[in-house]
């Protein structure tokens, strides 16, 4: 009796397997796809901003909402490798190096889109967060990023595992970018004014990790010693009572409001780079989104 019901607990193991692999087999062929795939998107009509004006605004966004220099090192030549674990190899490339190959429409349809110069999308840069930028500042990034001779070499590397391509499938980490953008329909931002409406397209990137509703929780699939974002909605276990001041201290400081340091996986520092307006904007946002309780959709 025993033996039997062993034998048919194993066939079902075997079958679960089986189907195991199965499935992460046919995820990844579909991540290969599309990946794979050659987007046909017009180069945006945009050239590269050339006064001192314009290539400071340009700096700013690296070293801020762009976040590029946490990835591709102060100086844009790369060579740091991102800790992926099973899930594949990155060390970032030379951005500069690479961009002096790249015509200034294909950069702007790069940074907006996410598709490289050969029409395949980019991964791990992300794009999904800068297609409502406007096209002055794109235009500023790019005199920025051309402003500077590259450095010589590039590093780059990029393997995706099996587990990464499934992980990807499954919305836990945006390695795919371009299939995540609505080509045709770009968003649009209003001018830059201290409100909850432009504030929305500065948060942008925060909902990549406290969520779309900003009521924080585990991001899915992420391993379980990552930093777990907090609640941003004024609600008890998020920010309720917090002034613009406490908002701001904690972005100059790195410290929550109890005194402890921040992970460094929330990238404190490239918010506090954000200037005043884009702050006031963010925390107009902040304030104006409905109360949730922490991990609440
Ligand atoms: C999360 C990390 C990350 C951030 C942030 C990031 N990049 Fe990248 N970038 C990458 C990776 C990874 C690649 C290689 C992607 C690939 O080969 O598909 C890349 C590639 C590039 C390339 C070369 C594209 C090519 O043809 O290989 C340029 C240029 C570039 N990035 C510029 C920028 C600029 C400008 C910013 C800021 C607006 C930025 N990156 C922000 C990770 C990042
Ligand atoms: C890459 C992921 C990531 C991004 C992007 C991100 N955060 Fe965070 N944030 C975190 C994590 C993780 C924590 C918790 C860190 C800890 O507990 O030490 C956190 C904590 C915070 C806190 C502290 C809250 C508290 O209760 O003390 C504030 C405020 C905050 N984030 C605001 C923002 C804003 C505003 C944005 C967007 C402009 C943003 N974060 C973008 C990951 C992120």
């Amino acid at each position: 009796m025993i033996k039997r019901v062993l034998k048919w607990a194993g066939l079902v193991l075997l079958v679960l397997i089986v189907g195991l692999f199965g499935f992460a087999f046919a995820e990844a062929r579909a991540f290969d796809s599309s990946v794979g795939r050659v987007y046909d998107v017009p180069l945006p009509k945009i050239e590269r901003a050339t006064d001192p004006a314009a290539i400071a605004r340009g700096r700013h966004l690296a070293e801020s909402l762009g976040e590029c220099m946490i990835c591709h090192g102060d100086d844009m030549a790369g060579g740091r490798a991102e800790k992926m674990g099973p899930l594949g190899t990155v060390i970032l490339p030379n951005a500069r190096a690479r961009a002096a190959r790249y015509s200034d429409g294909e950069l702007a349809r790069l940074i907006k889109h996410g598709i490289k110069r050969d029409g395949h999308t980019v991964r791990l840069m992300p794009s999904v967060s800068y297609t409502w930028w406007p096209d002055e500042d794109v235009a500023a990034l790019i005199g920025w990023l051309r402003s500077e001779p590259p450095a010589a070499g590039d590093p780059g590397v990029f393997e995706v595992r099996t587990m990464g391509k499934v992980l990807d499938r499954f919305d836990s980490i945006p390695i795919d970018q371009a299939r995540r953008i609505d080509h045709e329909h770009l968003p649009v931002a209003p001018a830059p004014a201290p409100d909850a409406s432009y504030g929305y397209y500065v948060g942008t990137a925060c909902r990549g990790c406290h969520g779309p509703t900003l009521s924080g929780g585990p991001i899915p699939g992420a391993p379980p010693d990552l930093a777990v974002p907090r609640n941003l909605t004024p609600h008890e276990t998020g920010l309720k009572g917090w002034s613009y001041d406490d908002f701001t201290t904690v972005l100059r400081t790195g410290k929550r409001r109890s005194g402890e340091p921040l992970n460094e996986f929330m990238p404190v520092k490239q918010l506090d780079n954000l200037n005043e307006l884009e702050k006031r904007a963010l925390w107009a946002y902040l304030q104006s989104v409905p109360p949730k309780a922490f991990g609440g959709r």
